[in-house]
């Protein structure tokens, strides 16, 4: 082993699956001989043929591939493997240094290539050098997710430290994000945009950190000046949430979550399209499980009478589709949707 294999990191070789493809049976003995005791996981194929039929069984991180070969040619296999999977990178071993042969090399996408006669070493660095780049990059793509859910769990944390300041509204979150996802799920949407409503609906209420206590907790009916300060809160998590940039609209979906189609709802009196779907979802979720909970003032309405609320404005402050959506989930549930009947 030269200097050049000594410093590449061999702990991420040995992880590597590596399928070689040779059809003189020497040479690729040899070789296999060679590799092995670098990439244990090392398998042989001796045509293109039976090289592309254990790709399909199996997606190797790399393919090695010798180019002239029976029954199928390397750079026949490697066309059909970069159908398969586009992003694996396949080196090929050739003794040839045609222009046409490079043409046809590059027009499959083939990412390196060795010439013979082979130095082992080089062929090693060129598994090293083709597969790291993927391996940072997925690395990078695990450190990118964990930081994102911790941040998500960081928010829901803080969303249901805010719902603690009023124990009438402690689930009240997790059961909204609960229905929300339910009926963007009902809706088909995407599975991006649902993991975005799930998320807003979480912490829709985020901005109630900026109202007074005594208001939230109060025990009767809101006046007039307590309801105008409840219904800062959609704006306040607006701007709390403001500069964080998610790869979702969560500030759009939390500032207009109490926003109704006929443009009676605050703090903008959005109308219609106006306002995202996500926050016409999140809003029918809301208005629904406020309802079926207890309040200070008065005892949680029944689901059946919850659920003729909003029916009754479908189309005036609630998305017909939405709340078509809604009225299916729940009848599904057969109106226990929160496992809440005895
Ligand atoms: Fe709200
Ligand atoms: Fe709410």
């Amino acid at each position: 082993m030269n200097d050049t294999a000594t410093e590449l990191d061999l702990g991420f070789l040995a992880t590597l699956s590596v399928l070689y493809v040779e059809d003189e049976d020497e040479v690729r003995e040899a070789l296999a001989r060679y590799l092995r005791r670098r990439c244990p996981k090392l398998e042989l194929a001796r045509n293109g043929k039976e090289g592309l039929e254990m790709f399909r069984a199996k997606h190797y991180d790399v393919v090695v591939t010798d180019v002239k070969m029976p029954i199928m040619d390397g750079l026949e296999m490697a066309r059909n493997i970069k159908s398969i999977k586009e992003e694996v990178p396949v080196i090929i071993v050739t003794a040839y240094n045609e222009v046409d042969y490079f043409l046809r090399a590059i027009e499959v996408g083939v990412n390196r290539y060795v010439k013979k006669p082979l130095d082992p070493d080089e062929l090693l660095l060129a598994i090293y050098k083709s597969t790291i780049i993927h391996f940072h990059q997925r690395e990078l793509e695990h450190k990118r997710q964990s930081s994102y859910d911790s941040v998500n769990d960081a928010l829901i944390a803080l969303g249901h430290a805010i719902m603690k300041r009023n124990p009438y509204t402690e689930t009240h979150e997790a059961r909204v994000a609960k229905l929300a996802v339910a009926i963007a799920e009902d809706l088909c949407l995407p599975l991006d945009q649902i993991e975005g409503i799930r998320l807003a609906a979480e912490i829709h209420d985020i901005g109630n950190l900026d109202v007074l206590e005594d208001v939230l907790r109060s025990p009767h009916k809101l006046t007039a000046q307590e309801f105008e300060e409840v219904s800062r809160h959609p704006q306040s998590g607006f701007e709390i949430l403001g500069d964080i940039a998610f790869p979702w609209p969560i500030a759009q979906i939390i500032v207009q979550h109490h926003e109704r189609m006929d443009g009676s709802g605050y703090p903008k009196g959005l109308k219609g399209d106006e306002i995202l779907l996500e926050a016409r979802i999140v809003g029918v979720a809301d208005a629904l499980e406020a309802m079926t909970s207890a309040r200070p003032h008065r005892p949680a309405y029944g689901v059946e009478t919850a659920l003729a609320e909003i029916k009754a404005k479908r189309g005036t402050l609630f998305d017909p589709a939405v709340v078509d959506s809604c009225v299916r989930v729940l009848e599904q549930a057969n109106l226990d949707f929160w496992g809440v009947k005895p």
